[in-house]
Parts: structure tokens; sequence; C-alpha cells
């Protein structure tokens, strides 16, 4: 039986690079915390319990992440990631037969399978430190791994580093595992003697070496999962990782992605088999797309739930809403929240709708607002059309049953109702319900005055 395995995640630190009000971890990538990506990838390996040392803004970050099974642990002070540890002195001596997995919360690219490895390397060896490193091309920043004289291993940050020291390229990631035992007997040796003054977790290397404890590094090959996202162009290049990740994902399970380079679709994004996104299209939160759709250009799709053999046409907008299987949507359609859709629905140019049922086979095809309404199955929404739904005190519904047929450039003044079958006709200003099967008109009648202008063109010639 191997040791039990605890994990801890540092996300207490300010981050100053960024030049944000806001802490570092709870920056974005693809709509995710960077700290929730760390958990999600801890999470995976299921340790018996997560830890999170937070500090600055440890509210936000307590509440930034979803907490089933995380206890958070307060550093009050953020004297660097040594001392970060050494907060969780108290909790950890009720586990000395355990290992420990330390991991920064600035690394949103680490995947749980490098992470096993690393792990089986650590058992394998019964090292009582273990550390992750890679060899970069070009390691700035990074702390390095050096030979003391004595031949102990160490780490020596960047800053503290020699010229010489600086050309060395096995990098120290920021991902470590600790028998529990051994950590808690030698992390109150850390001191802060370096130049920025903190308690740098990479010392416990050489407390390590010196206290005849074997500690040791575990080399990854997959450097592009290390990006330690210290500013926000290194988050920028860790968010272009994450978005090409999801879609070869989404391209190794169906879906015909013609563009790689331009399209966003967030890490929860489902998407059927047989489905092309095309160019430029964004797809956003919790949403879902069936299977066989077409999603052309330039839209925006944020948590929405697309139906089976979907059609949306160029530069479509659409938030919090359902679609049906079969509906076309666009071109430039804007389906606010709360607008369902129905199954074979037809949606056109410039037609905007918002908490509005849209029934089976019904038509909008052009240029209409549709506010706060019920619309049955097989209804023809002439062009033009309008819910007048707010009388500028309260939002009114409109309620139009199933194939009734609403001619063009109609207002319908809410709250009113349309009954099945009935016709209105064009230009009317609706402000009384219609009952079912009938006509209703309400526009003033024509009148023509028969020879007007050329008598009032003669009227001109006089002049
Ligand atoms: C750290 C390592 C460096 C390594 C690099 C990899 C140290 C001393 N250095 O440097 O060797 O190459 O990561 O990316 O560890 N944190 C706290 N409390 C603190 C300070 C930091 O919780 O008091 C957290 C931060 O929120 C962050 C993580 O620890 O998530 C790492 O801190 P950061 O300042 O980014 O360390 P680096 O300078 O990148
Ligand atoms: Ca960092």
């Amino acid at each position: 039986m191997s040791r039990k395995l605890l994990a801890l995640i540092l996300a207490a630190g300010k981050g100053t690079r960024f030049k944000s009000e806001k802490i570092k971890v709870l920056h974005n990538l693809l709509n995710k915390p960077m700290v929730q990506w760390v958990v999600e990838s801890i999470q995976r390996l299921k340790p018996e319990k997560i830890y999170v040392i937070v500090g600055y803004q440890k509210e936000n970050v307590m509440h930034a992440i979803e907490n089933d099974g995380i206890e958070f642990i307060i550093q009050k002070e953020q004297l660097g990631t040594g001392h970060a540890v050494l907060a969780a002195y108290d909790v950890l001596r009720s586990d000395e037969d355990k290992d420990l997995l330390v991991i920064n919360g600035d690394l949103p690219l680490i995947q749980t399978k490098t992470i096993r490895l690393f792990l089986n390397y650590h058992r394998k060896q019964g090292n009582s430190l273990s550390f992750m490193t890679a060899d970069l091309e070009d390691p700035t920043g990074f702390g390095r791994l050096i030979r003391t004289e004595d031949g102990i291993l160490s780490i020596i940050e960047e800053k503290d580093a020699t010229p010489a020291q600086r050309k060395l390229k096995q990098a120290n990631v920021g991902i470590y595992l600790f028998k529990v035992k051994d950590l808690l007997e030698t992390i109150k040796r850390l001191d802060n003697k370096n130049i920025k003054a903190e308690y740098y977790l990479t010392d416990m290397i050489e407390i390590m070496g010196r206290a005849q404890k074997k500690a040791g590094p575990f080399k990854i090959e997959s450097i592009g999962e290390i990006i330690g996202v210290n500013d926000r162009m290194e988050l920028a290049r860790a968010v272009d990782v994450l978005r090409l990740r999801k879609i070869s994902e989404l391209t190794a399970q169906g879906v015909t992605i013609l563009d790689p380079s331009s399209v966003w679709i967030d890490h929860d994004v489902h998407i059927g088999s047989d489905t092309t996104v095309y160019p430029f299209v964004i797809i956003e939160g919790r949403s879902s797309v069936g299977h066989n759709c077409v999603i052309y250009p330039s839209s925006h799709i944020f948590q929405s739930k697309i139906g089976d053999d979907v059609r949306i046409l160029p530069s479509s907008v659409i938030e919090e809403s359902t679609i049906g299987k079969g509906a076309q949507i666009g071109p430039f359609t804007h389906l606010r929240p709360k607008t369902v859709i129905h199954s074979g629905a037809r949606v056109g140019n410039f037609v905007e709708m918002k908490n509005t049922v849209f029934g089976r086979g019904a038509k909008a095809g052009h240029l209409s607002y549709l506010g706060d309404a019920e619309i049955g199955d097989e209804v023809n929404i002439g062009a033009g059309t309008i819910t007048c739904n707010y009388d500028g005190i309260k939002k009114n519904r409109t309620i139009i049953e199933e194939n009734a047929f609403i001619g063009s450039g109609t207002e319908l003044v809410a709250p009113v109702k349309i009954g099945k079958r009935s016709y209105i006709g064009a230009g009317s200003t609706i402000t009384k319900d219609v009952s079912s099967e009938s006509l209703a008109v309400a526009r003033s009648r024509q009148i023509e005055k028969a020879g007007w202008a050329r008598r009032k063109q003669k009227i001109k010639n006089q002049k």
C-alpha cells in the first residue's frame, strides 16, 4: 500500500507583476479562474484532501473556488512560498504518514497525467522530497537547479543567482512532493536570508540534503505545461495553450473546426459530432451544441443549449438561450437571456428576442423585437413586428397562439393575446386581445385625393 496523498495549493500571493487590483490567481483563462484550473487537475488525482493556502483577497479566492472537499488555510502575511507551507504546519501534524503534493497556484496548464508520473517517481525513489524540473531554452524567471560545493542539490532563485548560475537551463517548475514527516521535521529551518527577504520553499531542497534526507529532481519533457503565469503576457500564452487543447479535444471527438487559430471555445462547452464551426466563432460558459450543426462565421454563443441539426447563420449573438432541433437562426439574430426556440423554427435578419418562447416551426424572418412573449407553434411573424412590452413601469407579456399570422409592421401593445389562427393586418397597432380565427386591423383607413399632386404643381408654376 502506498502512502495516502494530500495536496496543498499556494494561492495567497498578490502577484504584483499583473498590475491588477485583483489577485493573480483569480484572473480567468477561458472563463475559469487560474487557481480553479489547478484545483481541477489535482482533483482528478483523488487526493484524500486538498488544502488551499489563501491570504491576499482571501474571501474572493475562497468564494471563487468550487470547493467540494477543499479546506482553506490562511497565511496572514505573505512572506514567501516556504512561509505559505509553514502555515499548514499544525494541520499536517496528524498526517505524518502521508505524502504531500505542494503546487504553486499559478500553473494552470499542468496536466493530471504529468503529476501522476511525478507521484510514481516519488514513491519509487522513496524520496523525502521530490521536485519537478524542466530543461528550458529560456529559463528566465525560474529558479535553477545547482549543486553546492559539497555536492548537495539546491535551487537558486533568479534574483539571487550569479550570471554563471543564470546560464543553467534546468528550471524549478514549482511542484513538489514531500513525505509529511520529513517536511515537518525540517521546515522550521527555513530562513529569509536572500534578496527578497522571503522564506523560499525551494530552500527545502538543500535543507533536506544537509539533513541526510533524499531529495531528487523529476525532469518533465512536456514543457508546454509549466508556464508559470506571472504577468499578462504569460496569461495570454497560457490561454492560447488551453484554447488549442480544447480544440484538439473537440476535433478528436468528431467536430470540424475550420480555423483553429480564430475560434474560441470555453473548457466547459460540449459539442456533438459532425458539427462544423466556421472561423471567428466564440462559444462561452457552460454551453452545449448538438450533433450535425453548422455555426457560420462570427457568432457569439454564451451559456446556451443548442440541439441537433441547428444552423446558426453569420454574426448572431445567443445568450443564455435554448434552441431546439433543426432550428435556423441568423444572420444577425440576437437572442437575449431566457429565450427558448423550439424545433424547426426560423429566426432571421435583425430579429431580437428576450425572455420569449418561440414555438415549433414558427417564423420571424426580419427586423423584429419580441420580448416577454409566448409564441405558439407555426406562428408567422411579419417583418418589423414589435412587442411593446414595457409601459414605463413594468414588463408585460404578449401571447400569440398557434398558427396566428402577424402582418408586417405590427405593434403589439402588451399585455395582449392573439388567438389561434387569427390574422393581424399589416401596420396594425394592437391594444386589445384578438379572439381565435379572426382578422384584426388597427390602422387608419387609407384616403386618396384624386389629382391632388397635379393641382399642387399648377399652383407652384403660377408663382
Ligand atoms: C517560484 C519558485 C521558483 C520557480 C517558480 C516556478 C520559490 C521561492 N520560487 O517562483 O523557483 O521556478 O515558482 O513558477 O518558490 N504564494 C503564497 N504565499 C506567499 C508567496 C507566494 O501563497 O507568501 C503563492 C503565490 O500565490 C503563487 C505561488 O505561491 O501562486 C508562487 O509564487 P510566485 O511569487 O509566483 O513564485 P515565483 O517567483 O514564480
Ligand atoms: Ca510564479
